[in-house]
């Protein structure tokens, strides 16, 4: 049962990535707790299966969408999906993101681990509000949110792709055209 039935996203529409867990699980369910519609995009499909579900469980509305963020044709036909299940789009989470598989300094790093967390953590967001924007502006306004981190903003040994992408969604977020 939803939570809040007179929530106050009712008849809005909510795109939510990195949706099969954590953080980004949690939101989509939040959404659909006040009222929202909600699409779930994921590269793993079954743990986005399974939020939509859970979703439905609550008695919300759910579609779960394969989507490899860094990709800009998965981002286009998850948002046209978005729009043909639920007609518009309100908000959106661009959440999904990734932690280095091996955190190193910068003289250290492999170009091909450096191109994957840029592309996943930051091209993506690009990608998504490029995307995002004009649906939202159709219907008016909305909102988007990034999913950034506290790494972002403090230094720390070891951690330095991953800062520079998180300090660049930080940026992002606040409407900064570039880090
Ligand atoms: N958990 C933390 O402590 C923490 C701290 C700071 C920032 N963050 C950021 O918050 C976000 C969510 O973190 P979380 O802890 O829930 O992580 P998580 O690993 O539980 O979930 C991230 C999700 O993103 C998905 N994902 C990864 N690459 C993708 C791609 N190319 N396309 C689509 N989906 C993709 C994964 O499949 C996963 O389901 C991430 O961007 C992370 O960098 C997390």
């Amino acid at each position: 049962m939803i939570t809040n039935e007179n929530g106050n996203y009712t008849g809005k529409v909510a795109f939510v990535t990195g949706a099969a867990n954590g953080i980004g699980r949690a939101t989509a369910l939040a959404f659909a707790r006040e009222g929202a519609n909600v699409v779930v995009a994921d590269i793993l499909e079954q743990g986005n299966q399974e939020t939509a579900r859970m979703i439905e469980d609550l008695g919300g509305r759910a579609i779960a969408v394969r989507c490899d963020v860094t990709q800009a044709e998965d981002v286009k036909a998850a948002l046209a999906k978005t729009v043909e299940a639920f007609g518009r789009l309100d908000f959106a989470f661009n959440n999904a993101g990734i932690e280095p598989r091996k955190p190193a300094p910068n003289a250290e790093y492999e170009e091909e681990e450096w191109n994957r967390i840029i592309d996943t953590n930051l091209r993506s967001v690009f990608l998504c509000m490029k995307h995002e924007l004009p649906l939202i502006l159709k219907q008016g306004g909305g909102a988007i949110i990034n999913t950034s981190s506290g790494a972002g903003i403090i230094a720390a040994a070891d951690v330095t792709v991953h800062a520079q992408t998180e300090l660049r969604r930080a940026a992002r977020a606040c409407g900064t055209p570039e880090a």
